[in-house]
């Protein structure tokens, strides 16, 4: 709802009312609708402010309301009716105006903003585009390409931003809605024309149709095969070409295409899984509501390697202390260096200074004495791991947590070296770990819930989204990949070429497809797993690494490709060729041909044509077996949780929401049916047999995906 109340008797004040950020509900927008009303009927008001309750101006629509019917007053009709106003009407910004709520400042005929404020038009993040007239009005305010930066990327802009261009008239660090009132006062009476944003003609651009080219090329690239930037584009170029009540039609015409897209619904999805993946659960019952984190101030990071080096930036960027320990020297030096590097580039970007000075490096385990949580980031390697928690159990204070990074070894084993498993924790970032925004939080058998309470906490604190999941080998995410890039594999076997499979997989919306990941992350690190699994080894007898093992189909290309010094980017060549060490750019590669050809030949593969359809099919359905399984078992509590796993960490595209949304959007049964086509045609990889929970979802009509869990509960009680 909104408030009314007169102050300094001409002066109306509309508060809205709506906690936590007075979203735009059908009571808020009916209140607003009546307190305008009043305010342009009493004589004594003279000029009217529009504030926030509790120091937040407005979130914007109430995105739940989304899915149900409209109710209430609509926006638009309200906007225009704010505009049209008599009487001067000033937006006094504090908290956030966004979506929505910034195309309510709009309507005002000024604005100002507190310096803390932030500002946008996120809505092409939910599949939207800002059409309460957003799109029509803000290119008249600001020009057409700042306002194609704001709407096509929906990023916020500061308070300082904002009035540099254009969006709000003032800043200040007082009481904005006090500024705000006594501005009012002082305008009341003066004419208003020239501050009513749609009778502005949109600012004229040299050439707009290259601009426009170019916006829309530049949009379809980063889009990854999402709509609503393309729309958002096209509603822009709607305001620039067209008279403003013409280019609202084009705008709604646009949002409707939008809002009853499928991906409108998968970006809503993973907007709430978000959120759902914060109320953790563990199978002994506790949950993050129930359980008190550990304080934690003091940090260390054990190897300061590719991750280590990234974690220790995040750690210290989030306001920890971090003692950070390597003992190789050389690497000490150049970690240290680039730590700083890191650190520097980082508070530049943020505008802050650089926090360094709370680091203290370490070639030994002394200083760690005193911590309260470490992150152990050595090599891979289990006996090195158990090693290093001996060393930690020992010189820690008693109570320190001990987490590792481990992408994929046994939490379980490595807490039973240490005399208090109930401190051990896997806490596995994605790299480059001070950017990418993903954490798997991994308990074991034995971690308390109050240890996995605290690493959540962390990872919070640190700006990741922290998903909780349980252990088993690659967790919730590298175990997935596993079956997906088994599949790629055997594509190539098959007659695929890497450059097929890529591009099939980088249309759907992955940014780089299985090989070309492969290529950028080093082909050696999954040799050295495979070989470590005892896969990647020559059968004694015929000298060939064997493509049956375990009574299931392997695949050695991998390996094979490895033997040959190829590792990828990082040595000039891998699935692709690259014009030095260390190169970027991938080119198809020759040898890669030749090489496929002769393998082929040896094991007596004829290859054959392979369409697009089959390697999204076999790679993606493959992944979301695993992703049912892994449900099954109750190492991914809930569908969203592997959902913002797979969008965070995997560059699933968000527009699909993740691969357990994107099944119940093809539907359960094709996913089932084609994975027993391809399962009748390859009966040795068993990872394409559907499983008993996706069987038992069909069995029983293949329930939405907000009504798996009483299924999952029902299997899990049975294992
Ligand atoms: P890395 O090889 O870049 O770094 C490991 C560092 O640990 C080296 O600097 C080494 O000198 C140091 N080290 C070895 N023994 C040590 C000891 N006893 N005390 C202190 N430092 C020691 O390895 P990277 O890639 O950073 O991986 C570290 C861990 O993170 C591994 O468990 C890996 O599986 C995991 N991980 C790696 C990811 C990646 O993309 N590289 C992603 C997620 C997890």
């Amino acid at each position: 709802m909104a408030q009314f109340s007169r102050v300094s008797g001409s002066v109306g004040l509309i508060t809205l009312q709506n906690p936590p950020v007075n979203a735009l509900s059908a009571a808020v927008r009916q209140g607003i609708v009546d307190t305008v009303n009043k305010a342009l009927q009493e004589p004594e008001v003279k000029s009217v402010v529009i504030c926030g309750q509790n120091k937040v101006f407005c979130g914007g629509a109430d995105i739940k309301s989304f899915r149900g019917v409209m109710t209430g007053p609509p926006l638009i009709p309200m906007i225009h009716a704010i505009e049209a106003s008599t009487k001067p009407v000033v937006a006094a910004i504090e908290g956030i105006a966004l979506g929505g709520g910034l195309e309510l400042a709009l309507a005002c005929h000024y604005r100002i903003s507190h310096t803390k404020a932030r500002l946008g038009l996120p809505e092409v993040t939910l599949g939207l585009l800002p059409a309460a007239a957003g799109s029509q009005r803000l290119p008249r305010l600001i020009g057409i390409t700042a306002a194609l930066d704001l709407i096509t990327t929906g990023r916020h802009v500061t308070a300082a931003e904002a009035l540099q261009l254009g969006i709000v008239d003032h800043v200040t660090d007082q009481n904005t809605v006090d500024v705000a009132l006594k501005f009012a006062s002082s305008v009341a009476g003066k004419p208003l024309d020239a501050r009513r944003i749609s009778l502005y003609p949109c600012p004229p651009s040299d050439d707009t149709d290259a601009l426009f080219e170019e916006a829309m090329q530049r949009v379809r690239r980063s889009a990854r095969g999402a709509i609503a930037p393309v729309a958002c584009v096209q509603a822009v170029r709607a305001a620039a070409t067209l008279p403003y009540a013409q280019g609202l039609e084009r705008e709604k015409e646009l949002m409707a295409t939008l809002f009853t897209s499928g991906q409108a619904r998968a970006l809503q999805y993973s907007f709430f899984a978000q959120r759902a993946v914060g109320r953790w659960s563990m199978p002994s019952g506790a949950q993050w509501d129930t359980v008190e984190p550990l304080p934690v101030q003091k940090t260390a990071v054990i190897g300061l390697g590719t991750m280590g080096r990234g974690i220790v930036v995040a750690l210290t960027q989030a306001g920890f202390s971090v003692v950070a320990v390597e003992t190789h020297e050389k690497q000490l030096t150049q970690a240290k260096q680039a730590i700083e590097e890191m650190l520097i580039r980082g508070a530049k970007r943020r505008g802050v200074t650089p926090e360094h000075d709370t680091i203290t490096y370490s070639h030994s385990m002394e200083p760690v004495a005193n911590v309260d949580l470490v992150i152990e980031a050595v090599f891979e390697d289990m006996v090195l791991k158990e090693k290093v928690f001996q060393q930690l159990s020992a010189v820690c204070k008693p109570g320190t947590l001990l987490c590792t990074n481990t992408s994929g070894l046994d939490i379980d084993h490595l807490a039973s070296k240490t005399p208090n498993p109930e401190l051990v924790v896997g806490m596995h970032f994605f790299a480059p770990a001070h950017v990418m925004k993903l954490l798997e939080v991994v308990y074991g058998r034995q971690s308390s819930p109050r240890a996995v309470a605290t690493a959540m906490q962390l990872g919070k604190k640190m700006g990741k989204v922290s998903v909780a999941v349980g252990n088993c080998l690659g967790f919730v995410g590298n175990r997935m990949l596993k079956p997906y890039m088994n599949q790629a594999f055997f594509l190539l076997e098959e007659g695929a070429s890497p450059e097929l499979v890529d591009q099939a997989l980088e249309e759907f919306g992955f940014i780089m497809g299985p090989f070309r990941m492969s290529d950028l992350s080093g082909i050696d690190v999954g040799w050295r797993i495979r070989k470590e699994e005892g896969l990647a080894v020559p059968d004694q007898r015929t000298g060939q690494i064997p493509r049956m093992q375990k009574g299931c189909r392997y695949s050695p290309v991998g390996d094979l490709i490895c033997e040959q010094g190829r590792f990828g980017q990082k040595t000039g060549q891998g699935w692709y060729r690259y014009d030095k060490p260390g190169g970027r750019v991938a080119r198809p590669d020759p040898w890669m041909q030749t090489f496929l050809n002769q393998y082929r030949a040896t094991h007596g593969l004829v290859p054959r044509r392979i369409d697009p359809k089959e390697v999204l099919e076999r790679c993606l359905y493959a992944l979301i077996n695993e992703g049912f399984q892994t449900l099954e078992e109750g190492i991914a509590a809930a569908p969203e949780d592997i959902d913002v796993i797979y969008v965070f960490g995997y560059s699933w595209p968000q527009h699909r929401g993740g691969p357990m949304f994107y099944a119940d959007m093809v539907g359960l049964e094709k996913i089932m049916d084609r994975l027993e086509h391809y399962h009748q045609a390859h009966p040795d990889v068993p990872s394409l047999q559907p499983c008993n929970l996706l069987r038992k979802l069909v069995a029983i009509g293949s329930p939405p995906i907000h009504k798996w869990s009483q299924v999952m509960k029902t299997l899990r009680s049975q294992l």
